[in-house]
């Protein structure tokens, strides 16, 4: 074959509003009061964006007692439960609170039925840290349901009082499968009032689900611990694309990858900054990828406001 070879990708891709938020947060606070700036947890789950604010004097931890008494602490956008803001007052700390306002959501419902006495089946990923802050609301009322192979473990109290609820980066039509095998189950469940799976986390797998049928090869520039970018590698593949990779950077595609293939998609998980995808595009352009449409399903504008806690400081220190 000769001439160039082709590139489709994916829009949306890329950060999504709660990201774009929970990244700002700490890069202001560092600003604001100086560095360090502790941050519990990654802010995001990807490498390249933890590395950037390290080098600007971000420390990340894994927990509140590794932060000195009295100092600031952000938490991250995968949100947490009440017993860490609570342990973070113990210690006297300065808590600002990056957590997506779209999780903050999930954690309202779970309160909410909780205080009806539903029982609640939060459908998630185990050990995922947002499952982690979702269940702490309510760890007497919920229960973790870890896609359609968990569904035979759950037990409710009354089976005319359960709701589901989910994580927000998730499978679309995975949980689509889950809840159908806990209608079965469960014919009076509940659903939650509104979507629990993100605008964004939809809006990405439907752009790559449009793209990867006409791919030999998905690349999906994103963190190993990116529960979203893993979801965009199994969509592709899912959708008709040969093979998917999960990468974090372009300097890691295997020139085997590419053998034989002639178009290449392209995207990245919601955590991922768009300057790694540009330096995939250059990778690929060096072999001949130089035909680039990018293919849209949906155009995205919202934008979150930064935390009322870091607002108020920015305004009194202006
Ligand atoms: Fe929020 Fe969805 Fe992004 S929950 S952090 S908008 S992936």
């Amino acid at each position: 074959m000769t001439g160039s070879k082709r590139v489709l990708l994916a829009k949306p891709r890329g950060y999504c509003a709660g990201v774009d938020r929970a990244v700002q947060t700490v890069e202001e606070a560092l600003k604001l009061y100086g560095a360090p700036i502790y941050v519990r947890k990654e802010i995001v789950h990807n490498k390249h964006v933890v590395g950037t604010l390290q080098s600007k004097g971000a420390i990340f931890v894994e927990e509140n007692e590794e932060v000195p008494e009295g100092a600031i602490v952000v938490f991250s956008a995968h949100g947490v439960a009440p017993e860490v803001h609570e342990q973070a007052a113990a210690r006297s700390l300065k808590a600002i609170d990056a957590t997506c306002p779209l999780v903050t959501k999930v954690h309202q419902e779970a309160r909410r039925f909780a205080a009806e006495d539903y029982d609640i089946l939060l459908i998630g990923h185990e050990g995922h840290e947002e499952v982690i802050g979702t269940a702490g609301e309510a760890p007497a009322h919920i229960q973790l349901v870890d896609g359609p192979a968990g569904v035979d473990k759950v037990t409710v109290r009354d089976p005319s009082k359960v709701v589901w609820l989910s994580q927000t980066t998730l499978s679309v039509d995975e949980t689509l499968e889950t809840v159908a095998r806990l209608k079965t189950k469960l014919p009076l469940l509940m659903s939650p009032p509104s979507d629990d799976i993100c605008y964004a986390t939809s809006n990405r797998q439907d752009a790559v689900k449009a793209m990867a049928p006409s791919c030999d090869v998905v690349l999906v520039v994103g963190s190993q611990n990116s529960s979203n970018s893993q979801r965009l590698r199994e969509v592709a593949v899912d959708a008709g694309a040969n093979a998917g990779y999960l990468i974090d950077y372009a300097s890691e595609i295997q020139e085997d990858w590419l053998t034989g293939a002639t178009t290449v998609g392209v995207t990245s998980g919601a955590s991922v900054p768009e300057e790694l995808v540009m330096e995939v595009l250059d990778f690929l352009a060096a072999r001949d990828f130089t035909d680039v449409a990018e293919i849209t399903t949906a155009q995205e504008k919202l934008v979150f406001s930064l935390p009322q806690e870091l607002k108020r400081d920015m305004k009194a220190d202006a």
